[in-house]
């Protein structure tokens, strides 16, 4: 039997301020179980995150003196080979302090049209750093090309033009199938933003399942970067928290940048235990069982590939339209259309107790996570198998089957 989560009785139905429509509420009735592929945000703290969190050693971090959160800092950077480490409430504030501690007003950045940073980040570069950004073209391997970053650099003796002050990769790159960037791409990149005398960030929101998908370690990974982004709350399933590493200085000024966002908070050290749990080597800790998140999305994406319906993703995340090709998949995103209406095929799903998500470009979103077993992996494509039988058939490049007005 796959094992199904339980929704809490409480969580019937999402806030409806949240922006996603989670469908109607038959599934968060209590007792209903599902299998919940939307993201890998949605997994729950494991036994060990939470005893570690109830016995934390806590004290007040905005004034340093947090030994657990003081721990997890000093832990994340030794991991990454940088000096120093800050903990944040989120990706998107570990996004921000570092463009605030890189860029001045007025400055540009040089990023993928289709990054988080560009797309999803509510335009924080413009509103809280002032900074535009210069938007390239992000490859289906999740690459900039180089000498498109290398033209991007502005002029900076013309006063009309803003200073690049800042590039930005994505790593893993989630509109690629969260495809990984090895690390000699990003010492070319890094090469390129060093000639310019510009720092090179890191938005790894999913850096350990790059790391774990290449077979290099994290510090290899990290090695060219001023500074890395990462989330603790998304695959290594604790409750909240990302980290942002760099060399001392930085980390001072993206402490300061932290403090104006309202972002420093007192006894964290119950939120950073679990960043401790899940940082640790080995079997004890969230990293290396990525590559079991990894075989199971490829046993999904081998299994969905052959059933009729399902379809290319199209965009960046595999070119072109025809059958699905599972040699896309490198870590724990499965993306792909399907030949029917897709808000009726993720209505019909549901309705099975599976959760996917509606992704950019009439794609659907399914990520393997902690909370997904092998066994889940086969209820899936059973319900997945239903849910197509269930549907009208409709061309996926139809724009509106495969949801092109929606604006998802
Ligand atoms: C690539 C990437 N960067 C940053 C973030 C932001 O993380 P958070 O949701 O914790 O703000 C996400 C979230 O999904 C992401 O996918």
């Amino acid at each position: 039997m796959p094992t199904l989560r339980t929704l809490p009785a409480g969580a019937r139905r999402a806030n409806p301020s949240v922006a996603a429509d989670l469908g109607p509420p038959l599934l968060y009735s209590a007792g209903m179980s599902v299998i919940d592929l939307r993201s890998d945000t949605v997994t729950m703290p494991t036994a060990a995150m939470r005893q570690a969190m109830a016995e934390a050693e806590v004290g007040d971090d905005v004034w340093g003196e947090d030994p657990t959160v003081n721990s997890l800092e000093e832990r994340a950077a030794e991991l990454l080979g940088k000096e120093a480490g800050l903990l944040v409430a989120s990706g998107t504030m570990a996004n921000l302090v570092a463009q605030m501690a890189h860029v001045a007003r007025g400055q540009e950045i040089i990023a993928g049209a289709e990054s988080h940073l560009v797309v999803d980040e509510a335009a924080g570069h413009a509103v809280v750093v002032g900074a535009s950004v210069r938007q390239l073209r992000d490859r289906p391997d999740g690459t900039l090309d180089l000498d498109e970053i290398e033209e991007a650099f502005r002029n900076p003796t013309d006063i009309h033009e803003p200073p690049t002050g800042l590039v930005v990769l994505e790593n893993a790159h989630s509109h690629s199938m969260n495809r990984p960037l090895p690390p000699p791409y990003l010492a070319a990149v890094a090469a390129i933003a060093h000639r310019h005398g510009v720092p090179l960030h890191v938005d790894g929101a999913r850096f350990f399942n790059a790391a774990v998908a290449l077979g290099v370690s994290p510090r290899e990974l990290a090695a060219s970067a001023d500074s890395v982004a990462f989330c603790l709350s998304k695959g290594l399933a604790c409750p909240v928290g990302s980290l942002v590493v760099g060399d001392r200085a930085f980390i001072g000024r993206a402490r300061r940048a932290r403090k104006l966002l309202g972002g420093g908070m007192r006894q964290a050290g119950v939120v950073a235990a679990a960043g401790l749990v899940a940082l640790a080597d080995g079997p004890d800790g969230m990293i290396d069982r990525l590559a079991e998140d990894h075989r199971n999305a490829k046993r999904l994406v081998e299994a969905l590939a052959a059933l009729p319906g399902v379809v290319s993703p199209g965009g960046i995340a595999q070119p072109g339209d025809g059958p699905l090709d599972p040699e896309r998949v490198r870590t724990n995103f499965v993306l792909f259309r399907v030949e029917r209406d897709r808000r009726g095929f993720l209505d019909a799903l549901r309705a099975g107790r599976v959760l996917m998500e509606e992704y950019p470009h009439g794609q659907i979103r399914a990520v393997t996570h902690h909370g997904i077993t092998g066994s889940d992996v086969e209820a899936t494509i059973s319900a997945v198998g239903a849910a197509l039988d269930a549907t009208t058939r409709r061309s996926a490049t139809d724009p509106v089957a495969a949801g092109h007005l929606q604006g998802v």
